[in-house]
């Protein structure tokens, strides 16, 4: 982008004011503005994330696309190769539509069950999401196709999404809400950055300059530009000084004349306008080299891929007594609407027009032959049901070795725009799952779903399979791992609870107050269980498969590691297959700092493998750790540090079944502290001189004298400990004062000159 960018800059530098500020606003919908006089083209872009939706004006139906499984789905794969395969075909397919930018992926951290969206995010945790969509960005984007990251910051949720701000410490911000978008930004260079909707402790995201420039730019390196999500703009000369570039939908003339009247009155100066513009154009000229004018694409292929993506994204999350696979010659009755009509992506602005869809029906026909299969829908539409209905599927299941029940979600229940009103799923298809189990032992619920939901007949039922919202493919891939012809490698990209009083941001998800208070800190998703020591139903990175993996060794390069030194750890890791079948394990990584000086997290996540084993086989893998898998934000000096001491190094098959663990001492100095009349005389012990002097003048001398062993001698015990005691309070009351009290409190004993004179020196 580089060389693109200075080359933009020498077009900006031709462009009048008005030019400029013509370019900072969308041409309609989809489009940016072109200047003809100077050849500039204009691009288009399209939704996202998981499929095109490429449209002309609002609604209508958008040119078919393949649809992929949505994002938790791609999540669950835990699989950065295949999402990379997946972000190419997408590529393909914009290449194909003449379409430059995609508007994806999203990767807001799902705080509650209950986000309306959670079906467009990967997950709960900022190295799974920003892993995935790091690995996104590089497959589109290798196609010649920017992305845009979304949605730039902390929107985690859909009620009055425009108008409540996310207020939030710096510390959970950093390390649970931005941590997603450094590892995209910083590993995958996305073309642009969508600004949030939402407010940010009171600043709107698009006029967030310490989001937008501080640390998107400055700290992380982002060179591309920002878009604003579609109708995001509140101040919009604000905004281009914040660093929201490109206005989203355009608002013709309106806003344009606002950026040249504060141009022209030194509101804005010309430099920030010139700097923005060319942060657009060198996006606009990158994307226009790489048009590929007669590209096409294989839907063939793109439904197979989906398909593949599908399979591998499936959780099995109980199967007692081996009731899955399906065998061959068993009569199976397959429940549900869903059957028929699945359920494979959510509403809202990602709706994809899809090349084909495939049912679990008629996949299930093909592979089990049709005098096999029986279905009954059990329910209607919407999860309704009735008596007629349930006794017919009652029937079919009674008379079948086992049934399949397909339950979740139907469309009602979640969409962009609003936050579910609750966990549970349509009482319908609760009764249906009831109903059936009671008349056929061998039940197996798959459920359809953007998000987690509670299963209060879980004990009833042998099965579980978490089915998500799978894309055009889903019904294929549903019954590749019903059958076996694919061994279920899905893990958990989200927690799920038992109900919804056990979730972090219960109750105040989602708030209608204005302001939605992050007070769960950063006690989300599985760190919010750990630390509360709370059994979930499934935890994150559950999954089951059909074989066994054994872990067997876990070894470390060396027993130390000193975080300053700027080195990394390397840590080596042995998994075996101990089933009769060849599958795929997830390994995963997490860190357990053992005495952290603040309160965080139990296990973070912090790294993570796929492998294939055949039945037997052996496999070793190599992680590697640095200084940033041990650090924590710290809010007061604003920077990433070290506590040194010992975390354990903790590796298994889920966040709750961490079988091998190797222990570390990371050394670390504290960060420097900056001094300032804010800060604590403990903060000048190292400045012996200076802390006598404090102590001093505050009137407790004794604290820096010897204690005299004469005067102890005249005392009686109870006199000893007594002194002692106030010796210890009186400690605190001093170490613990701002130095800015100090010259009142010493009655101007020590002065305010004095005091500035101690902080140059000490700062100097
Ligand atoms: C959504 C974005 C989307 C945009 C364009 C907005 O309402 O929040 O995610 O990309 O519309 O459709």
């Amino acid at each position: 982008m580089n060389g693109t960018l200075s080359e933009a800059a020498a077009l900006v530098s031709r462009m009048t004011v008005e030019e400029q500020a013509l370019l900072l606003s969308g041409d309609g919908w989809w489009r940016t503005h072109g200047i003809e006089r100077l050849g500039l083209p204009a691009i288009t872009c399209s939704d996202g994330p998981h499929g095109l939706r490429k449209l002309e004006g609002l609604f209508g139906n958008s040119v078919p696309a393949t649809c992929f499984p949505t994002a938790p789905a791609l999540a669950a794969t835990w699989n950065t190769g295949l999402i990379r395969e997946v972000g190419a075909a997408l590529g393909r397919e914009a290449q194909a539509a003449d379409v430059q930018l995609l508007l994806g992926p999203g990767i807001n951290i799902k705080r509650s069950p209950l986000g309306g969206r959670n079906f467009e995010y990967f997950s709960e945790d900022p190295v799974l999401s920003g892993r995935m969509a790091a690995a996104y960005i590089d497959g589109v984007q290798g196609e010649g196709v920017g992305t845009s990251l979304k949605h730039f910051a902390v929107n985690s949720q859909e009620t009055l999404r425009m108008a409540t701000s996310s207020d939030i410490d710096e510390r959970t911000l950093r390390e649970v809400y931005l941590q997603a978008f450094e590892i995209a930004v910083q590993h995958s260079q996305p073309w642009t950055v969508m600004s949030a909707y939402n407010p940010v402790n009171g600043v709107y995201a698009s006029e967030h300059r310490q989001l937008l420039t501080d640390i998107l730019r400055d700290e992380w390196g982002f060179n591309g530009f920002v878009v604003s999500d579609w109708g995001g703009i509140n101040d919009r000369v604000e905004a281009v000084a914040a660093g929201t570039n490109l206005e989203m939908p355009g608002s013709g003339d309106y806003n344009r004349n606002r950026i040249i009247a504060a141009v022209r009155e030194g509101r804005l100066p010309k430099e920030t306008l010139a700097r923005s513009v060319t942060e657009v154009v060198a996006v606009v000229l990158e994307a226009s080299a790489a048009r590929k004018s007669d590209a096409t694409f294989d839907a063939e292929a793109h439904h197979a891929l989906a398909r593949r993506v599908g399979g591998e994204s499936i959780v099995l999350l109980k199967n007692d007594d081996g009731v899955l696979p399906l065998r061959a010659g068993q009569k199976v009755a397959l429940i549900g609407d869903f059957a028929k009509a699945p359920r494979y992506q959510g509403a809202g602005s990602s709706q994809v027009n899809p090349t084909r869809v495939t049912n679990t029906y008629y996949e299930l026909t093909t592979l089990l032959g049709a005098e096999n299969l029986v279905h009954a829908a059990g329910c209607a539409d919407e999860g309704d049901t009735n008596d007629t209905l349930i006794e017919d599927a009652v029937g079919q299941a009674a008379s079948a070795h086992v049934a399949i029940v397909l339950a979740g979600l139907p469309d009602s229940y979640e969409s962009e725009g609003f936050d579910r009103r609750s966990i549970d799923m349509p009482p319908g298809h609760v009764r249906l799952i009831e109903a059936i189990a009671k008349a056929q032992p061998n039940i197996v619920v798959v459920l359809l779903n953007g998000s987690a939901v509670s299963m209060p007949w879980i004990d009833g039922v042998k099965g579980v399979v978490e089915g998500w919202l799978g894309g055009e493919a889903g019904g294929g891939a549903l019954a590749d791992v019903l059958t076996g012809r694919v061994n279920p490698s899905g893990r958990l990209s989200e927690t799920f609870p038992v109900g919804i009083e056990q979730t972090p941001a219960f109750p105040a998800f989602p708030s209608h107050a204005g302001n939605a208070l992050y007070g769960e800190g950063l006690f989300v998703g599985y760190r919010h269980y750990d630390m509360r020591n709370i059994e979930p139903l499934f935890p994150f990175g559950f999954g089951l498969s059909y074989t066994k993996f054994e872990y067997c060794g876990i070894d470390c390069s060396s027993d130390a590691f000193d975080a300053d030194a700027g080195g990394s750890v390397r840590i080596q890791v042995k998994v075996r297959n101990v089933g009769a079948l060849a599958g795929q394990e997830v390994v995963q990584l997490y860190v357990h700092e053992q005495a952290p000086a603040h309160p965080g997290p139990v296990n973070e996540l912090r790294a993570f493998d796929k492998i294939m084993l055949a039945p037997g086989e052996e496999k070793t893998l190599f992680f590697t750790l640095d200084q940033r898998d041990f650090a924590h934000y710290d809010p007061q000096a604003h920077a990433w540090s070290v506590n040194p001491g010992a975390f354990d190094v903790r590796v298994g098959g889920s966040s709750r079944e961490l079988p091998l663990e190797a222990t570390l001492e990371v050394r670390a100095r504290p960060l420097p502290r900056k001094l300032t009349r804010q800060s604590l005389v403990q903060d000048f012990s190292a400045i012996p001189a200076v802390y006598e002097e404090f102590a001093r003048a505050l009137g407790f001398a004794e604290l820096v004298e010897p204690e005299s062993a004469a005067a102890s001698a005249n005392m009686t015990r109870e006199q000893v400990i007594a002194a002692r005691k106030a010796r210890v309070a009186t400690r605190a009351f001093v170490n613990e004062m701002p130095i800015n009290k100090v010259p009142a409190f010493s009655k101007g004993s020590l002065s305010e000159a004095r005091l500035d004179e101690i902080l140059r020196t000490a700062s100097a």
